[in-house]
């Protein structure tokens, strides 16, 4: 099956961009699904790889799911038959260790092989492990088999603070606070505006989940059923790939529909760099190039920060700035795999060291003291891009590549098309809609 794309690149990108449901929504709330009785129906779920992937893991597991429209899809999991995630799916799909919830939930008692996903990094998921285990959760690991073994005795109960705050742990441990009888608090947690939207989902079918000061309170809640279907928030990561490209390619592109409050830092630093921005109307946004872009440095933060998830995009419209910019990645490490991809096409960037006080803190993955990380790079702009062959490694690296090769001159092929997908809906589709020159091979 064809896995590149072919990309002429050099014209500006005019148009209209309806974004698609979150992937960071729509993965957790067909998880949370399986912890339903009876029927769940689900909007705006993006047909993306990995929510498809997603799909045929929960399949093997028992549970019905079917697309009755393009992007609604409908799950039913009272015939869940078994509490085994296979080491395929967990290899491949990061978010499968989040079945610990509903598993557990279903069987008392599970088996969960350790994730895969993007190479952003090692990952692991230390802190969630030790969170399940405060809860009262049995966990054990096997490394012969991969597995971890995770059974209940008594329903989970009490508090967990984070030492740093973990975005989808946040949401596994809400998760399984749904099983007790009791109050369970989670402290320092995550502050992404998708956690938000799976409270809503949570809460609308019963569960009774608060959020007060950086905590998340679950108190005992009755059996979730859904009483109408829920539609999840649109994709803000898509929103940031083609508002970067449209000013980038010095083009004029309206894209909705999106909250401006889940995206003020990244607006904010859009203004900052001289970018056309204009409210059309509510949740639609106009990102125009209105003369030259600034260089400006970045760092990555969890919300309400610049995320980590949209600096592959900020280095792309850099590639356009005057001068020289800098991105520090704090929240993951290895989050650059596009910068020597991006070399292939003239550009010129570079790893730059810099030094911070109190790294451990500084940096949201563990940071080890014996360890050499690149965390910064420094991209000369203005350089002419000319056209390469480059290669995928990680999703939204995967999209600034494609970005990239839009703006360069000439025919490039982008290989691993199907690691960009696993995002992005319709990609192929959109991009032409807004004149760009894209096709599969
Ligand atoms: N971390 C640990 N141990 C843990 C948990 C996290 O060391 O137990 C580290 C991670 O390796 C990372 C940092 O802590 O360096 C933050 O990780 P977090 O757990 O918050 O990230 P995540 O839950 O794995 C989700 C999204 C990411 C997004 C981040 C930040 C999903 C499925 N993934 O990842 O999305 O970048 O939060 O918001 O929700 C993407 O969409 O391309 C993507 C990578």
């Amino acid at each position: 099956m064809s896995d590149s794309y072919l990309i002429k690149g050099g014209k500006p990108l005019k148009g209209e961009v309806i974004l698609s449901g979150a992937k960071n929504v729509a993965l957790k709330t067909i998880i949370a699904a399986l912890m339903f009785k009876g029927e769940v129906i689900l909007k705006n779920i993006p047909k993306i790889n990995d929510v498809l992937d997603l799909i045929e893991l929960i399949k093997s597991l028992g549970a019905k799911a079917n697309f009755i429209e393009k992007n609604t899809l409908v799950i039913d999991s009272d015939n869940l038959k078994s509490n085994r995630v296979d080491l395929q799916y967990g290899s491949k799909i990061r978010v499968s260790f989040m079945l610990f919830a509903p598993l557990l939930h279903r069987f008392g008692e599970c088996y969960v092989p350790n994730p895969g996903g993007c190479r952003i990094g090692a990952r692991p998921i230390d802190r969630i492990i030790n969170g399940l285990k405060t809860l009262g959760i049995n966990i054990d690991y096997d490394s012969e088999t991969g597995y971890y073994h995770a059974k209940i005795t008594d329903k989970p109960k009490g508090s967990y603070r984070f030492d740093k705050p973990s975005h989808t742990g946040t949401e596994l441990l809400m998760m399984i606070g749904l099983m007790s009888d009791e109050k369970v608090e989670i402290d320092n947690i995550a502050n992404e505006p998708e956690i938000d939207d799976l409270i809503l989902y949570l809460n609308s079918a019963g569960a009774n989940i608060t959020e007060e000061k950086n905590k998340i309170i679950v108190r005992k809640s009755p059996e979730l059923k859904q009483k109408e279907a829920f539609s999840i928030m649109s994709d803000r990561n898509e929103l940031v790939t083609y508002a970067t490209l449209a000013v980038a390619s010095r083009g004029d592109v309206v894209i909705s529909p999106i909250d401006e409050n889940l995206i003020s830092s990244f607006l904010e630093i859009m203004r900052e760099a001289g970018a056309g921005i204009e409210e059309i109307s509510n949740y639609k946004y106009r990102f125009f190039y209105k003369g030259e872009i600034d260089s400006i440095n970045i760092e990555t933060s969890p919300h309400p920060g610049f995320m980590t998830d949209w600096q592959p995009s900020w280095a792309i419209l850099m590639l356009e700035a005057n001068g020289t910019s800098v991105i520090h990645e704090r929240v993951f490490e290895n989050r650059f795999s596009y910068v020597d991809e991006l070399k292939k096409l003239g550009a010129k960037i570079d790893f730059v060291d810099v030094k911070v006080e109190n790294p451990e803190f500084f940096y949201h993955f563990n940071f080890e003291k014996e360890r050499e990380y690149k965390q910064t790079i420094k991209i000369q702009g203005k350089e002419e891009l000319h056209n390469a062959i480059l290669n995928i490694s990680d999703l939204r690296a995967g999209a600034a590549l494609a970005c990239a090769a839009l703006l360069a001159d000439g025919e490039s092929i982008v290989n691993g098309a199907s690691i960009l997908e696993r995002g992005y809906e319709d990609f192929v589709e959109k991009v032409k809609k807004l004149g760009g020159e894209i096709k599969k091979v």
